[in-house]
């Protein structure tokens, strides 16, 4: 059990899949949980009670985490709710299409930049200042190891997870003389909602070389994000951390 007693936790794409887990293991270890969401109320509402039933501490929160200015209000809302932002989790993702090389186009890595680049900077700048004077924080980028594998058709979503990795590096440097810390968690294949209707076939394959022999739970990633949400991680920064059964050795 990790302690996140009064730590108000902010988690991007939280209505379901990986962030809905990693609202859910936040606020089981007692953290104050905001969770965003686009627009899928219904999915939002369900895990936000979830939470409830279980005697956790959550708001949600439909913001374009794209946009510069609803990401400052979002932010000015939560901390009029919960009070100051201790941590912030980088997790929503929009469509991820498989696109050839010969058709892909600038727009198509743009897009992906938007998330895993200008989301987080946004909401950096929007805490920034008072994580600075308060000496406290942590940035906890959900990255992918696409970056290692480099996977085919994808080199929007690899380019833009790569460097989500090189800015979670820089910033550790930058941010670490004021007490913040910037680390990756970057996941393997974790099937959630979106991936139903996957082959059997793609899930064997994908598992054929891995060391543990199975896939990983969304709650195998939540657990490891509420480590480096905790005061237990408070010595590590600017590192990457797989969470996908040894397929990666990097
Ligand atoms: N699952 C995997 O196998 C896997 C593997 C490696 C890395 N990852 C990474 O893990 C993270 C989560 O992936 P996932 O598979 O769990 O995704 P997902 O199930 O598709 O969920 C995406 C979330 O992002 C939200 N979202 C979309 N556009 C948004 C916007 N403009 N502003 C705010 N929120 C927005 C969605 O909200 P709405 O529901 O309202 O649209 C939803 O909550 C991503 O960064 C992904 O790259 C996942």
């Amino acid at each position: 059990m990790k302690n996140l007693n009064n730590k108000v936790v902010l988690v991007t794409g939280a209505s379901k899949g990986l962030g809905a887990s990693i609202a859910m293991c936040l606020a089981k270890n007692g953290a104050k949980v905001a969770m965003n969401y686009l627009s899928d109320h219904s999915r939002a509402k369900k895990v936000k009670s979830t939470i409830e039933a279980k005697g956790g501490i959550v708001r949600s929160y439909a913001y374009d985490i794209t946009e510069v200015t609803a990401v400052f209000k979002m932010v000015d809302e939560i901390e009029r709710d919960f009070g100051p932002i201790d941590v912030i989790v980088n997790n929503a993702t929009g469509p991820q299409p498989l696109i050839k090389l010969e058709d892909q186009i600038w727009d198509d890595y743009l897009g992906q930049m938007n998330f895993f680049v200008k989301a987080p900077l946004f909401l950096l700048k929007a805490n920034l200042k008072k994580m600075q004077q308060r000496k406290v924080g942590r940035i906890i980028n959900i990255g992918s190891e696409v970056v290692e594998l480099g996977n085919k058709e994808f080199g929007h979503y690899v380019a833009a997870k790569g460097a989500m990795l090189a800015l979670t590096r820089s910033w550790a440097t930058e941010l670490g003389p004021f007490g913040i810390t910037c680390n990756l968690v970057a996941p393997g294949w974790i099937p959630v909602e979106r991936h139903l209707g996957t082959s059997e076939e793609d899930h064997n394959l994908y598992t054929s070389n891995l060391p543990l022999g199975h896939q990983g739970s969304p709650n195998d990633i939540g657990e490891v994000v509420a480590f480096l949400a905790s005061d237990s991680s408070k010595f590590i920064t600017g590192q990457k951390i797989a969470v996908n059964g040894g397929k990666t050795f990097l």
